[in-house]
């Protein structure tokens, strides 16, 4: 696991001060360009859901749809996508949050979760961990239950973890961001 992690960790590029000054971005475009990296990411999000009975993944727009959906089919469990306002054209229930560097919010169509349906949220990469939170809220809104969250990356500098306060955290690698 730690060689992937490595592998994984060495497809991230950084891109200095986007989208504003002082944001160090992680670039996970590059780990989707390395199909072997890209796999192990997924292999041992895999590996770490099977046997948890989980029944459903939720992914946030955008990049979490890229690790979600691989992680669903997997599993062999349904995929909900968690989409910025206005997107989703059913019935819809919202949440607000803030992100690193901006205010969004967050939607789910009434009817994805089932009451009870032990749920993954997957992003690629926890910041403030104001994303997962709000997932967890909406998610628990419709009834689900989260089970844990995950994310390929997380930015410990930014005390995401801390945030999410009981929520349980998987995240693949750490980057220090000194901020
Ligand atoms: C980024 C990232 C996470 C979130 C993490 O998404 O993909 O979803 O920020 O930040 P947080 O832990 O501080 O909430 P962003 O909203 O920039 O958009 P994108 O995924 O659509 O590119
Ligand atoms: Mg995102």
């Amino acid at each position: 696991a730690e060689a992937k992690k490595a592998a994984i960790a060495g497809a991230i590029r950084e891109i200095p001060d986007f989208p504003k000054k002082g944001i160090m971005f992680q670039d996970v475009s590059t780990l989707l360009l390395d199909p072997v990296a890209f796999q192990y990411a997924i292999d041992l999000l895999v590996e770490r859901y099977r046997g948890m009975d989980v029944q459903c993944i939720a992914g946030f727009e955008a990049r979490g749809f890229v690790f979600g959906p691989p992680v669903a089919l997997a599993l062999k469990v349904p995929f909900v996508m968690l989409r910025k306002p206005g997107k989703l054209p059913g019935e819809t229930v919202g949440e607000e949050y803030i992100t690193e560097y901006s205010t969004d919010r967050i939607e789910i169509h009434t009817g994805a979760v089932k009451p009870g349906q032990r749920v993954v949220l997957v992003d690629d990469l926890v910041a403030t961990g104001g994303t997962l939170l709000a997932g967890a809220n909406l998610v628990r809104k419709v009834g689900g239950v989260v089970v844990e969250a995950a994310c390929v990356i997380e930015l410990p500098s930014l005390h995401g973890r801390k945030k999410l306060g009981d929520l349980p955290l998987y995240t693949l690698i750490d980057i220090d961001v000194d901020e």
